[in-house]
């Protein structure tokens, strides 16, 4: 049986994917343009008779590419084919409606809404049966067997309720920090690129190619200073892996994936905060470039 997905997922839907392969299924990869997006065409020339499931990503971690989700649920139309999303970092900033989209499954986590971490929430068609995925106890309608750990559930709703209340405002703030930071390195003369796209991609993620800065050494100095940005995707933080993303788009041997950062703004976050991060990429940058 076959699967679809993009080169370019969190390591959550590839590792699994890796897994799956070990099982007997056969597992498509699409490579991604430089913006890190799949086209609806790519997937639909993927599909095969024995095609179950297509994953695809709706907004990257690393670069904030999004998708055509919708264009990509048309192109599934009716085939008995289920297309899951995985939705943890759109959820929130874009209008995401399942049914409009086709979408079947979609996934998001609660502390990318600053809730609680160790909880998630799997959508599901209503028609759709899924088969335990953990076995035990009937729990959540058979679906996840083991006592529900209510604190969690209930600190994911107020952490869905709050952010429903405040979407605009936080969304504005997060492209605005974005939009600032762009100007404030332009202003100190920083010479760098976005890696995928200012706009059209989520406002809370930017990724930037600064040539002739190892990402390493400006990592180690934004720890120092309690800035926490990242090479790759955040989970990796602590691993000194290439992003898996940045070699989908440009290929393994780019000199911008060893010269490239991530930073994500979040809704406490200031101006002045982001100001200092510039300084720091610019006394870097002169430091090593002159
Ligand atoms: C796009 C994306 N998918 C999945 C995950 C994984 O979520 P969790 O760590 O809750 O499994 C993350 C990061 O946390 C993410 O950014």
């Amino acid at each position: 049986m076959h699967i679809v997905t993009t080169s370019v997922e969190h390591h959550s839907v590839l590792h699994p994917m890796n897994y799956l392969e070990t099982l007997g299924f056969d597992v498509t990869y699409l490579p991604v343009d430089q913006t890190g997006r799949v086209t609806a065409q790519q997937v639909e020339q993927s599909i095969r008779p024995d095609t179950i499931l297509v994953s695809i990503i709706y907004g990257n971690n690393e670069v904030g590419a999004i998708n055509p989700i919708s264009e990509i649920g048309a192109a599934l139309g009716k085939k008995d084919i289920l297309f899951h999303t995985d939705a943890v970092q759109a959820y929130g900033n874009q209008q995401i409606n399942v049914e409009k989209e086709g979408i079947d499954l979609l996934s998001v986590t609660a502390h990318k809404l600053n809730g609680p971490k160790g909880i998630g929430f799997l959508y599901r068609k209503h028609q759709l049966h899924l088969p335990h995925f953990i076995h035990g106890g009937s729990q959540e309608n058979d679906h996840r067997a083991g006592t529900e750990n209510v604190p969690y559930i209930e600190g994911f709703a107020k952490a869905v309720e709050k952010l429903m209340v405040d979407q605009e405002r936080n969304n504005q703030h997060k492209q605005d920090l974005k939009d600032f930071f762009i100007e404030e390195l332009k202003n100190k003369e920083v010479i760098f690129h976005i890696n995928g796209m200012k706009d059209d991609s989520l406002p809370h993620i930017l990724n930037l190619w600064i040539p002739h800065l190892q990402s390493d050494k400006l990592l180690i100095q934004c720890d120092l200073k309690g800035i926490m940005i990242s090479a790759g995707s955040a989970c990796t933080a602590g691993s000194l892996e290439p992003s898996h993303v940045l070699q989908a788009m440009f290929g393994e041997e780019d000199e911008r994936i060893h010269e490239s950062i991530r930073v994500s703004f979040g809704k406490q976050n200031t101006q002045e905060e982001v100001t200092i991060l510039a300084n720091v990429i610019s006394d870097l940058q002169n430091k090593y470039t002159h």
